[in-house]
């Protein structure tokens, strides 16, 4: 094992401690804001159901690869890469992995600090007399607003920068361990406020249900998409932490551990929202606002609810800081160790490109809500590019690079794992199963388009149009009149 060998950027103080900021790394808005709302636009069941079937069967095997990747190299992800290639008598265009990782931690860092912002935001809601159309309202105001968006998203890119600066060793690991559990404990009351709604069963059976015909290649990819990055992996994080690592830790008790809270908030946060969204007639795929809309409802009418709901809004802005200085790190540690600067002058260097690039995300709420790429806004197109195709390409490499590249005997060295039969189910994943499935889900997606005259964002349109025509026809039916469109533009009439 790399017992002798020690990350320039420190250790972590125990066993704990990973473990923490793994978690913290891991759990953030993507459990809690991203989570269920993708789960509402892709029909809830189907999608949950092959999102867990990632996490098992592709995210864990590559969760535990980068750990292994991370502690053996001992730096940046870029330069582990670099040195574990040179270990294996490969090429160093390994180190190109590590690179595009920083790259997409950064993509990803831009829009991730606008959605964190809204969470900021909310602290100050006040959560009193909130009905749901006044809830969905609040949330539009707040997205139409550039300054408010470019307000907080700098505020919260300067918590990133000031954290990683100082060295993310310090002090953040008393941080973490308190608060963590509390943003769970919040959680946790949010789920029984939703059993008393009186639609908890209609959420549960929502999320649990479900419906096979659902599942196609677009759900399927969002659902890897979104594995890959709840578990911050695909892009270095857990690489660059694992490089922190005592060398006596068990990696795979860890990994698994890690996958499970991130897995158990993720269902929960679902298990808190759908009901409330039920019980309130609001729509389950109302797209990212969906958790801003709901929950001030839920705290408005419990008891105590302005103090949950600042609470609520604290931790959850403040699990957004724990995982966003593991978007930056990657590329702040590379950068430390090949240019020979300060911590202080990477972190700002990379926080400020992070914050321009996200400054187009803000105002594509708003002033440049026209300007999309290839049909979607930047805050969506970023979004697309990176946890769509950076990560589970990256997360394709990292396991070719596990089982192909890296010599057996210093895997199980690393891993301090007998050939028994874990150690073999795990190496055929990382091997075979994993590239092969990521892979798959590609092929599919690109068959998809290439072949049919449906894409599956056609589809989706479609399904719009045909509820319109339907709701349509019965209003007609039930007051007796006939409704008819015209399109502004040509004038025609068309419906
Ligand atoms: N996992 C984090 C979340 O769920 C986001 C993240 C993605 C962090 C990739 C690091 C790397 O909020």
């Amino acid at each position: 094992m790399s017992e002798d060998k020690k990350s320039i950027h420190g250790t972590w103080s125990s066993r704990w401690t990973f473990i923490l900021a793994a978690t913290g790394s891991a759990v953030g808005l993507g459990n809690i804001w991203k989570f269920p709302y993708m789960a509402g636009d892709n029909g809830g069941g189907a999608f949950v159901l092959v999102y867990l079937a990632c996490i098992c069967i592709i995210g864990l095997p590559i969760m535990l690869g980068e750990i292994m990747i991370g502690r053996r190299g001992r730096s940046s992800p870029a330069n582990s890469m670099k040195s574990l290639a040179a270990e294996a008598n490969t090429t160093s265009a390994w180190t190109l992995l590590g690179a595009t990782g920083a790259l997409a931690g950064l993509l990803i860092l831009s829009f991730y600090s606008v959605a964190a912002g809204w969470a900021m935001s909310y602290i100050f809601n006040g959560f009193q007399n909130i009905t749901a159309e006044s809830s969905s309202a609040s949330f539009k105001n707040l997205l139409s607003s550039p300054l408010s968006l470019i307000f907080w998203h700098s505020l919260f890119i300067s918590l990133t920068v000031f954290i990683v600066a100082r060295g993310i060793l310090k002090g953040l690991e008393k941080w973490i361990n308190t608060l963590m559990p509390m943003l769970f404990l919040i959680i946790l009351l949010l789920c029984i406020y939703a059993m008393q709604t009186g639609a908890f069963f209609e959420g549960l059976r929502y999320l649990f249900m479900p419906d096979f015909s659902k599942i196609n290649p677009q759900v399927m990819l969002e659902a890897l998409g979104q594995a890959f990055f709840t578990l911050s992996l695909g892009m270095g994080a857990i690489m660059a932490y694992g490089a922190y690592m005592p060398a006596n830790q068990n990696i795979g008790k860890t990994a698994v551990s890690v996958a499970a809270l991130d897995t158990g908030v993720a269902l929960l946060a679902g298990i808190a929202i759908f009901p409330i969204v039920f019980a309130n007639g609001l729509a389950p795929s109302a797209g990212p606002g969906l958790v801003f809309e709901t929950l001030p409802i839920a705290f408005s009418a419990m008891p105590l609810g302005i103090l949950f709901g600042t609470l609520f809004f604290v931790l959850l802005s403040i699990a957004a800081l724990s995982s966003s200085i593991s978007l930056i790190e990657p590329g702040v540690a590379w950068l430390i160790e090949s240019l020979k600067i300060k911590r202080i002058t990477a972190t700002i260097l990379l926080g400020f490109t992070a914050w321009f690039i996200g400054l187009f995300s803000a105002l594509s709420f708003n002033l440049l809500s026209e300007f999309t790429i290839f049909g979607k806004t930047f805050f969506n197109a970023t979004d697309f590019l990176t946890n769509q195709i950076m990560l589970p390409l990256g997360g394709i490499f990292i396991a070719i690079f596990v089982g192909w590249i890296m010599k057996k005997e210093h895997v199980l060295d690393e891993l301090g794992f007998q050939e028994n039969f874990i150690f073999k189910a795990w190496y055929f994943s990382v091997r075979f199963v994993a590239p092969t499935l990521v892979g798959l889900v590609f092929l599919s997606l690109l068959y998809f388009f290439f072949t049919e005259e449906e894409s599956p964002d056609n589809e989706k349109e479609e399904e719009k149009e045909i509820y319109i025509e339907e709701m349509v026809e019965e209003l007609e039916e039930l007051k007796g009149f006939s409704i008819s469109f015209r399109d502004p533009k040509t004038n025609e009439i068309y419906l």
